[in-house]
């Protein structure tokens, strides 16, 4: 009896105190949760927890970093940003009974949320974002009945957003889960979010249609879906969506018509729907709200007239119509809008003048009009939009002179007018434009001399002043003739370097200078002389004897070949030369025409680490490519040659460039392949590297589909190289030179299987082999030569990385400074901003597809030849990532305003 009673006793006791005991328990305890979680800390690289010490004497509210306590000493907020910590989440922090808010922006805590996270019912703020945190966003987060805002952006989440993440989120104000892998639908049970202001899912591949119980929580202002495989047409949301601030729709495949009449929502700032296929006219609606600000409907199928109605947007600040079929002409009301800071308009099918008004927009900072239908002049008018950064007015038939006052634009950075009528001189005034780095004046009429006010300009990274009536000398002013001789070609009666064409001598004292030249020219005159007079020499011999027709590996072979006649004449040069195919001449005559332009300095269309390519005409109208190899590499004989040029010569597929034979004498090796007649990659990504190819490039012409087609097609090339030959051809020589594009712009890789003939690694020069530096793998650069076809893998990543970026390989912006493409994109994909590396003269793509071929381009060009994939895996990735593009409206329509 006693003892029960004694017992009984002490249980109240314990009762009683329990509470005390805890609460004065609890800071130690709270200590140790604490060091728990720096123990699952493997890295620190700023000593951010440095302060978080075990000795007995630190208390964590006072003395560790990033603690915050309530009066009664408890943890109530954990704000670690940016400290790059790296490490698991510790399920410790459960033990934190007063904890608010656990920020962890910005550190690199991989593995998932623990599953004790469960019990911290006090959770009002979670913000894990720009982790490296991965598997399924855990359903037990939608328990926190007392959260607030939940950010999971910028993590590596994968499969479906559960429905039960809003199973208690009456509280929920935010989600964020952007930037992750999340697919599935959008599940709608988040309409019972009562209290919700706006969510962000954007940059994921959630597909299903947009959410018609968006705006059911009644203060909806923010909602973000873009860049997401979303399809469909949207519901009604003017009704319901009264508080909606921002909506952003873009990159998705949403159709049908678009929501104007969302304008007129009173608090609506910002509207992008770019990059879907939206269709229809601008609707004549009277309203649109005083706060609308950014207006983007760019890359959708919107046709019709701009309606003036857009100039009821009054503090508009940003209008994005480019990429879409509007025609009619600008309204002059823009001229109203004050406010207006970005104008792009481009890629429309708009006519008439650029109206005057546009002068009167103060501020405006971009104005994009280009490949539009626009005539009549450049308004003068232009000249007091001073703060200008951006003018292209390029490809329109614009006409009459450069306005004298465009000196007024002191700030601006890319003027681009090439592609018009424009006549008239350089303005000597262009000089006082010091900020400029983009200047494009090429294919106009422009006449009379360069001014040399423009060695002012020291800030140029692209230069253009080709295809013009320009005359007199070059200045001489290193800031505009390091653009080389495209930047000068077609203008005849431009002379000086770096154009090869002399400037007659005029007085005396330009002699000295002159004979130096003349010299010079002389030289390289004398060695092309020599060297046609050795290939006509060749095909001399050759016509001693008779043309003969042999069998080899059943195709036909075309054989002109000289008999050693045993003649002692130096002079004459024993050549054999093969065609593997019939649609060549196989005339002497043929060849005599046709190879007199041969090795001519203006027929180079191109150079490389092998050789020196020629373009030859014939007079029947079809044109080969020549290559006259500069070095044999590790060939030793003519029998050696001829067995991998003659293996080379049975290999075919449409993407790649077909040999069609070879000249073989013992001073001269030719490799004959087809002519393809719109340059290569590298020039249409980063300019000309020589002058005699097509006409006018320009980077724009490759926009996304038609760059992701050559990435298929050379994929598909090099898969066939490896998988389907037997044995297996590789490459080792890819980069964009190697490239070609013929007038679809499809790819035809050129340069491959001619391992044997690339300069030898050890004895030859590095410098000229490792031009291709940047698309060289690890292992082949560091010369331990484990040559294989993971090789070629890492180069077309590089060219992946390429195409997308519109960035050289390596690139050393400055001396000091060195790029090297692929750390720099992993860098940015790290950090979730992979979107600042696309190429900024993209338009109309899908960001998604961007970012997948991005990471396929990382993967390609992993450091260990092993986590690499084979080609056929790459051409499989590709594939699947253009499967998933809706079917592409955008690209038709470029092709459409490409014929026009
Ligand atoms: C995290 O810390 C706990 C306790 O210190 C330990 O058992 C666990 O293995 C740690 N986890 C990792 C991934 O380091
Ligand atoms: C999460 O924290 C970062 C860094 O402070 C902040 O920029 C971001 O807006 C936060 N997320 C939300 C949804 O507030
Ligand atoms: C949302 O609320 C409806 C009724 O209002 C309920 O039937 C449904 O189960 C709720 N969804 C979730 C996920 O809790
Ligand atoms: C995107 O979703 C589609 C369809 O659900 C799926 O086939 C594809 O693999 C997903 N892509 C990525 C990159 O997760
Ligand atoms: C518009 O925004 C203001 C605050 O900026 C707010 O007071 C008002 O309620 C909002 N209107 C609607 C319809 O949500
Ligand atoms: C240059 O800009 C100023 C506005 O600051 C304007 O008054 C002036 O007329 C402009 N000059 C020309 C030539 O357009
Ligand atoms: C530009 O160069 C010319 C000489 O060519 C010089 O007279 C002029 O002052 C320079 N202008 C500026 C803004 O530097
Ligand atoms: C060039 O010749 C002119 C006269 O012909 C002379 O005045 C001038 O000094 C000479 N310049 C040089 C650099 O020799």
């Amino acid at each position: 009896m006693r003892k029960e009673r004694i017992e009984r006793f002490f249980r109240i006791l314990l009762l009683i105190f329990l509470p005390l005991l805890r609460s004065t328990v609890s800071p130690a305890s709270e200590k140790e949760v604490l060091l728990e979680f720096k123990g699952n800390v493997s890295s620190d690289p700023f000593n951010s927890l440095k302060s978080w010490d075990p000795a007995p004497d630190r208390d964590p509210c006072r003395d560790f970093n990033g603690i915050f306590c309530d009066s009664n000493g408890n943890v109530q907020k954990i704000i670690l940003k940016s400290t790059s910590l790296v490490g698991v989440l510790s399920p410790s922090l459960s033990g934190l009974k007063s904890l608010w808010i656990l920020s962890l922006f910005g550190n690199r805590f991989t593995g998932n949320i623990p599953t004790e996270f469960a019990e911290i019912g006090t959770l009002r703020k979670l913000n894990l974002s720009t982790n490296a945190l991965s598997g399924q966003i855990p359903e037990f987060l939608g328990d926190l009945r007392n959260l607030r805002l939940l950010d999971l952006s910028k993590n590596s989440f994968t499969g479906e957003i559960p429905s039960s993440l809003f199973k208690n989120c009456i509280r929920t104000k935010f989600v964020s889960l952007s930037r992750n892998s999340l697919s599935g639908p959008i599940p709608s049970s988040f309409a019972n979010c009562s209290r919700l202001v706006g969510f962000d899912f954007s940059f994921n591949n959630l597909t299903g249609s947009f959410p018609a119980e968006s705006c059911v929580p009644p203060s909806m202002a923010y909602i973000s879906v873009r860049s997401n495989s979303l399809a469909g047409n949207l519901p009604e949301l003017v009704s319901t969506c009264q508080s909606l601030e921002f909506l952003d729709l873009a990159s998705n495949a949403f159709s049908g018509s678009l929501p104007f009449d969302l304008l007129q929502l009173k608090n609506l700032s910002f509207f992008n729907a770019s990059s879907n296929q939206f269709r229809g006219e601008i609707p004549d609606i009277v309203k649109c709200s005083d706060r609308v600000e950014t207006f983007d409907i760019s890359a959708n199928d919107i046709h019709g007239e701009i309606s003036p109605v857009i100039t009821n947007c009054r503090n508009i600040r940003v209008l994005d119509l480019e990429f879409n079929q509007l025609n009619g002409s600008i309204p002059v009301e823009i001229g109203n809008l004050k406010s207006l800071s970005i104008v792009r308009l481009g890629n429309n099918m708009i006519e008439g003048t650029i109206p005057e008004e546009i002068g009167s927009i103060e501020f405006l900072v971009i104005l994009d009009l280009q490949n539009l239908r626009l005539s009549g002049e450049i308004p003068a008018s232009l000249g007091n939009c001073r703060f200008l950064l951006e003018l292209d007015l390029s490809g329109n038939n614009l006409e009459g002179e450069l306005p004298q006052n465009l000196y007024n634009m002191t700030y601006l950075k890319v003027l681009d007018l090439h592609h018009n009528q424009l006549n008239g001189s350089i303005p000597t005034s262009l000089g006082e434009l010091v900020m400029i780095q983009f200047l494009d004046l090429s294919e106009n009429l422009l006449s009379g001399s360069i001014p040399s006010s423009l060695g002012n300009l020291t800030q140029l990274t692209h230069f253009n002043l080709s295809f013009n009536n320009l005359s007199g000398v070059i200045p001489e002013l290193p800031n505009i003739q390091q653009f080389g001789l495209t930047a000068f070609s077609h203008n005849p009666e431009l002379c000086g370097a770096p154009l090869d064409t002399p400037c007659l001598a005029t007085s005396g004292n330009r002699t000295t200078s002159k004979t130096g030249r003349a010299r010079l020219l002389s030289v390289s005159a004398i060695i092309a002389i020599v060297a046609a007079a050795t290939i006509l020499t060749g095909v001399c011999v050759i016509t001693i004897v008779n043309i003969k027709a042999r069998k080899r590996k059943g195709k036909e072979e075309l054989v002109l070949e000289s008999t050693p006649i045993g003649s002692s004449d130096s002079n004459l040069i024993i050549g054999k030369l093969v065609l593997f195919t019939k649609s060549l001449p196989s005339k002497y005559e043929d060849w005599e025409t046709g190879t007199k332009a041969l090795l001519d300095k203006d027929c180079m269309i191109g150079g490389g680490s092998i050789g020196t390519v020629y373009r030859t005409n014939f007079e029947c109208g079809i044109s080969i490519a020549v290559k006259k190899l500069e070095t044999l590499g590790r060939i030793r004989n003519q029998d050696e040659f001829e067995q991998e040029i003659g293996r080379l010569g049975n290999l075919r597929h449409p993407n790649l460039l077909a040999y069609q034979g070879y000249y073989w004498s013992s001073t001269l090796q030719l490799i004959i392949s087809e002519f393809v007649p719109n340059g290569n990659l590298y020039e249409h990504l980063h300019g000309f590297s020589y002058s005699a190819t097509s006409s006018s490039s320009n980077r724009s012409e490759l926009y996304w589909s038609r760059r992701f087609g050559i990435a298929l097609g050379t994929a598909r090339a090099l898969a066939y190289l490896h998988h389907d030959c037997k044995p297996q051809v590789l490459h080792l020589n890819i980069k964009s030179t190697n490239i070609l594009l013929d007038e679809g712009y499809e790819a035809k890789l050129s340069d491959y299987g001619l391992i044997k003939l690339l300069p030898m690694l050890n004895n030859y020069p590095l410098t000229k082999f490792h031009r291709a530096v940047g698309y060289v793998a690890p292992e082949l650069a560091c010369q331990s030569l484990r040559i294989s076809d993971r090789c070629d893998v890492y180069s077309f990543g590089v060219i992946l990385l390429e195409l997308v970026t519109g960035r050289k390989p390596v690139e050393s912006p400055t001396a000091t400074e060195v790029v090297v493409l692929c750390d720099h994109v992993r860098g940015l994909l790290e950090r979730g901003t992979a979107s600042d590396c696309f190429d900024q003269t993209l338009r109309g793509f899908a960001e998604n597809e961007l970012i997948q071929v991005l990471k396929l381009g990382l993967i390609c060009t992993s450091e260990a030849p092993s986590r690499r994939p084979s080609m056929a895996e790459v051409v499989q990735s590709l594939v699947k990532v253009s499967k998933e593009r809706k079917p592409n409206r955008k690209s038709f329509l470029l092709e459409f305003l490409d014929v026009s």
